[in-house]
């Protein structure tokens, strides 16, 4: 991969995705919106690019992913699996970061964990092995990444993957969009980040947080 990859945010028109491009986009990325819908990621791309002041492209979500050197889903986890079936053949050989929650809505403060054990493992079983699943993002909430002033040193991103070169290369740009991510371990471990958000959405609830996130705490040396 190039010191600068092109990234192709698959539903980059939604909340956590659009946050996600504002931010790659800032942090100099060469961004693609993906949508269902081409007209729709190109009238999200040209928002964005007039927000950032530069250049965005918006394809379908099989054309973004095959022009992208690395790719980020963020759609609902009703469309998990349509989504990931139109872009299979496209991310073969690269990194597909996952930031989907199996939410069942309306329940959605309730952990209901899907038939594979979460998201992430699903999308490695079905994009297959020559394909480097990484989840992240899963406990960061949206209008964070969305905001003007976003002070994202507050969120901690757990970045699980059974790749550990594909989780460093997560990590790392975690990093530079200002999060402070963490190696935590293989895809099945993002049944913890998955099932953590339904937590948080509980917490903003009874505490009225305007969206919470994680902090993880080092320890001290004995
Ligand atoms: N929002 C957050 O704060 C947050 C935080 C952490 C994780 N997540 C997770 O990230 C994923 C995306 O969340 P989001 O809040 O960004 O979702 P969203 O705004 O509701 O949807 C994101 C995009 O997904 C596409 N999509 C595909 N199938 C859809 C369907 N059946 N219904 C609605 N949209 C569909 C849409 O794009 P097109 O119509 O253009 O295809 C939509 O713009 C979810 O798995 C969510 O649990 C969200």
């Amino acid at each position: 991969m190039t010191d600068s990859p092109t990234i192709a945010v698959l539903g980059g028109t939604g909340d956590l995705g659009g946050g996600l491009a504002w931010q790659l986009a800032q942090a100099g990325y060469t961004v693609i919106i993906g949508s269902r819908a081409l007209e729709k990621a190109e009238t999200a791309a040209a928002a964005l690019a007039e927000r950032a002041g530069k250049h965005v492209r918006g394809l379908a979500n099989p054309d973004a992913a095959a022009a992208a050197d690395l790719v980020i889903m963020t759609v609902p986890f009703a469309s998990h699996k349509p989504t990931l079936e139109s872009v299979r053949a496209a991310v073969q050989g690269k990194i597909f970061v996952d930031a989907t929650v199996p939410l069942v809505p309306p329940k959605v403060m309730r952990v209901q964990m899907p038939q594979g054990g979460s998201a992430a493992r699903e999308s490695q079983d079905l994009l297959g092995e020559n394909v480097r699943v990484v989840s992240a993002f899963q406990n960061v909430a949206a209008d964070h990444l969305n905001a003007d002033d976003a002070y994202l040193d507050q969120c901690d991103v757990l970045v699980c993957g059974n790749d550990p070169e594909a989780r460093e290369t997560v990590v790392r740009l975690s990093e530079e969009l200002g999060m402070c991510a963490w190696h935590a371990g293989p895809v099945d471990n993002a049944a913890v980040a998955e099932s953590l958000t339904s937590v948080l959405i509980f917490m903003n609830k009874r505490y009225k947080f305007p969206g919470a996130g994680i902090k993880i705490m080092a320890g001290k040396a004995a």
